[in-house]
């Protein structure tokens, strides 16, 4: 694997590449990868002649500067595990090469309010930064595919609808969440659930599997009011939302008739470390 740190580094391969009419697979991350983030690179390098996976700590989708300056950076370890699971390119750069002329959010794009939901209501500016990110790293990598996570179920409807807008030659796929074997959803944060937490976090998963199984005895509200309490129980937890929407609008849905594709999402304060899971409930 090599490792690049520039952008005019990383073009001029591309631009080879593409010349040579090669598939690029690209996967975005934040590092301190894990077999989530890993699980995509394998996807792309099985659909794609290369991978090229990209390790930036994006300072602008950071509404508390705080959780910025705490993300965990482990290029050393990801480096590894990337090497190990066969990707071709890590690009690694450093905010500048990313933002040349400054960190202000220059990207406009319709979202059409699906930045506002869910996570939009808690992460003010949030969606805005991962728009602008993805954009611009997209514009660097120039890839055939973009392999993203249903874990961020919010995040990849933004970015799909990015796509759409900018009219963007790039396919989005999808990876299913991958989860430890109680059913917690992988993520960077979890290592820092102290065990107590970390003990109680399967609950997340089995609510919402909950969620789906009632859809036949309990109406929309009942579903969530039950989860809610249930995922309020654990000493220390605390839901701050469990929604129920369509999975292309992320609106709120009232019957379980009102939509064909149906996605339950939740975000659970656990102590300070703030876990979020969905689970789709249909679609046809
Ligand atoms: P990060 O949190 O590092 O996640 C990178 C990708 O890994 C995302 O697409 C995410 O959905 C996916 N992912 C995380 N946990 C997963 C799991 N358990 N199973 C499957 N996929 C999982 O998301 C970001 O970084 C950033 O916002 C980014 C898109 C890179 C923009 O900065």
């Amino acid at each position: 694997m090599k490792t690049i740190h520039t952008v005019k580094e990383l073009q001029v391969i591309i631009k080879q590449h593409k010349k040579e009419k090669k598939t690029i697979g690209f996967v975005p991350t934040m590092g301190a990868l894990h077999s989530g983030h890993i699980s995509l690179m394998k996807r792309s390098i099985k659909e794609n002649d290369f991978t090229v996976c990209s390790i930036f700590v994006n300072p602008t989708q950071f509404n508390v500067k705080s959780d910025l300056d705490k993300y965990p950076r482990t290029l050393d370890a990801d480096s590894e595990k990337l090497a190990k699971a066969k990707v071709d390119y890590l690009f690694a750069p450093s905010v500048k090469e990313v933002y040349p002329s400054g960190t202000k959010k220059s990207v406009k794009v319709n979202l059409k309010g699906l930045d506002k939901l869910m996570e939009g209501e808690f992460r003010p500016g949030h969606f805005e930064g991962v728009v602008q990110v993805v954009h611009r790293l997209l514009d660097i990598v120039r890839p055939t595919r973009l392999y993203m996570g249903q874990k961020d179920f919010q995040q990849f409807t933004i970015i799909a609808q990015m796509i759409k807008n900018l009219r963007m030659k790039v396919q989005l796929v999808v990876v299913e969440i991958q989860r430890a074997k109680d059913g917690l959803a992988l993520s960077s944060r979890n290592v820092r659930l102290t065990k107590a937490k970390r003990k109680w976090a399967p609950i997340i998963f089995k609510e919402l599997k909950k969620i789906k199984r009632s859809m036949k005895s309990k109406t929309v509200d009942e579903a969530i009011e039950s989860a809610l309490d249930a995922l309020g129980k654990p000493r220390g937890y605390e839901p701050e939302y469990v929604s129920i929407v369509d999975g292309y609008t992320l609106k709120p849905i009232k019957k379980w008739s009102d939509s064909d594709y149906i996605v339950a999402a939740t975000a659970v304060w656990a102590g300070k470390i703030r876990l979020i899971d969905n689970i789709i409930l249909k679609k046809s």
